[in-house]
């Protein structure tokens, strides 16, 4: 089943970033690593070509406080997103009695590499289980996205099975991989 997460005033600190809820005043950042081609296509979204496209998604990210943005600690910046989003296993019969989110990310080009989207994730998984009580976090990646593969195995997510996920803003279908985490794993 889904449930609603509101995460004001939610601010979850790691080695070498805080997660926090987004604000207008991170615009500027916003738009720098979402403006470059390449980083929004790998989850779906073209990248943005105005500040004007950023500030109306910066918008509804306040709007729905369902997303964190990544504020890395050395530089104050803005680096990336991390939301918690309606799961296809809400849908799913053999998951649908759990509470479950699935968790969406974006990191700045960059920054990719230095195992902060890994970090962060597991920050999240934590706050999931242990805070918000769900029973599980689901997550997927286009199949040729290897580096967020990457990132769902190094936080222990499980492969569930193959599916098609309709990008409509690019126009495209692409073939994905969904898994899932339960919170008994996650708390091992
Ligand atoms: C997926 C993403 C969040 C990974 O974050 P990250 O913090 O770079 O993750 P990691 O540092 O653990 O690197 C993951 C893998 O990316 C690859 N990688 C590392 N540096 C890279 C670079 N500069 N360019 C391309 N790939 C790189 C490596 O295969 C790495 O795996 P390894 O650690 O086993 O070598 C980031 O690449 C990104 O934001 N991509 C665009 C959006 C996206 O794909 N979101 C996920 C949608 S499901």
């Amino acid at each position: 089943m889904d449930i609603s997460v509101d995460l004001t005033g939610v601010v979850l600190e790691t080695e070498r970033l805080l997660l926090r809820i987004w604000k207008e005043t991170d615009l500027d950042d916003f738009y720098e690593y979402a403006s470059v081609e390449g980083v929004g296509e790998m989850v779906g979204w073209p990248h943005h070509t105005s500040k004007d496209v950023s500030r109306k998604i910066l918008q509804s990210f306040i709007a729905e406080k369902n997303v964190l943005a990544l504020v890395l600690k050395e530089n104050g910046k803005v680096i990336g997103s991390l939301g918690l989003h309606p799961s296809w296993a809400n849908e799913d019969a053999c998951f649908s009695r759990l509470k479950i989110k699935e968790v969406g990310y974006v990191l700045s080009k960059d920054y990719w590499g230095m195992g902060l989207m890994p970090e962060a994730v597991r920050a999240v998984i934590e706050f999931a289980f242990d805070r918000c009580s769900l029973d599980a976090l689901t997550v997927g990646h286009f199949t040729s996205n290897t580096q967020s593969r990457r990132v769902i195995e190094k936080c222990g997510f499980t492969f569930v099975r193959d599916g098609l996920y309709e990008a409509k803003q690019l126009g495209r279908t692409f073939p994905e991989r969904k898994y899932i985490l339960l919170a008994q794993q996650g708390n091992q």
